[in-house]
């Protein structure tokens, strides 16, 4: 099969690309650095869209925003999910798949807003679709606590978890992109639950994994209705529909 990936150069992105070359299918990478800015609506993204959709039977949409603001995350999400399904539908695309977030829906966080504008399109849209809302990556405490470090210092908010390995999600999406659409959303978890913090000081303290992340970690507590909900267990499923193997100290670890 043909199988399109916007956002095919990111993290779960390029793995998604890879596992579907793995398993002998074709990719098609549509990503600002392969010339495809989604967030561009007009003559130029469509005629280029036509041209990169052309013979393609599925896309699976892997885009991501680094932003905390929920205007910009909504425009985002909005807009590259309008150009999308605008162009899948006339190049005549028979899947859609998203990758979204376990628990969007429970608890209020200004990313999460633009993530449900990017469900609700795809869930109402003309596309036949699958939704695989996973849950936090592996890598994602090491993220969070860069993005909100001063020089060596980095905060780690104390919350649940249940971390899962980018590499099993990119799998399960190249496995859905190749199947029938499902008009479900399904929820992909890792094999155990963390507590953020704790991982954000383990990735702080392997230097493999800190990369150029804080070598300090201060843990914090989440406040408001997003910190209520989610020390209730809002981001951990209660019974995922599919579960991943690697744990995060193997992950850690490597393996
Ligand atoms: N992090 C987590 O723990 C987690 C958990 C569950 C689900 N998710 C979801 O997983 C998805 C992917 O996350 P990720 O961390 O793998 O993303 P990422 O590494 O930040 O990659 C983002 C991708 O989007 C592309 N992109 C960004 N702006 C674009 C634009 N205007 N036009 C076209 N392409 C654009 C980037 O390529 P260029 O820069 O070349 O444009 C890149 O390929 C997100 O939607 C996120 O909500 C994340």
């Amino acid at each position: 099969m043909r199988v399109a990936v916007a956002g095919g150069t990111g993290l779960v992105g390029a793995l998604t690309a890879e596992a579907l070359r793995a398993a002998g299918h074709e990719t098609v990478v549509l990503a600002r650095s392969t010339g495809v800015d989604l967030t561009r609506p007009g003559a130029a993204l469509a005629a280029t869209l036509t041209e990169r959709l052309a013979g393609v039977d599925a896309v699976v949409d892997a885009l991501n925003v680094v932003t905390m603001k929920g205007a910009e995350s909504e425009a985002f999400f909005g807009r590259t999910t309008e150009a999308l399904l605008a162009a899948e539908q006339a190049a005549g695309v028979g899947h859609h798949v998203v990758l979204s977030i376990v628990g969007i829906d429970r608890v209020p966080y200004d990313y999460y807003a633009g993530k449900l504008r990017q469900e609700a399109l795809v869930t109402a849209g003309p596309v036949p679709w699958t939704v695989l809302r996973a849950t936090q990556f592996h890598e994602f405490a090491g993220q969070m606590t860069q993005r909100m470090a001063l020089g060596p210092v980095g905060l780690a908010p104390r919350m649940p978890v249940r971390p899962v390995a980018a590499a099993e999600v990119a799998e399960v999406l190249a496995r859905l992109a190749v199947g029938e659409p499902r008009r479900t959303v399904l929820e992909l978890a890792g094999p155990a639950r963390e507590d953020l913090a704790a991982m954000a000081r383990r990735t702080a303290r392997t230097p493999a994994r800190r990369g150029d992340g804080p070598r300090f970690v201060v843990p914090v507590p989440v406040p408001g209705a997003f910190g209520k909900g989610v020390r209730a267990g809002a981001l951990v499923p209660a019974a995922p529909d599919l579960v991943g193997t690697q744990t995060f100290a193997e992950w850690l670890g490597g393996r």
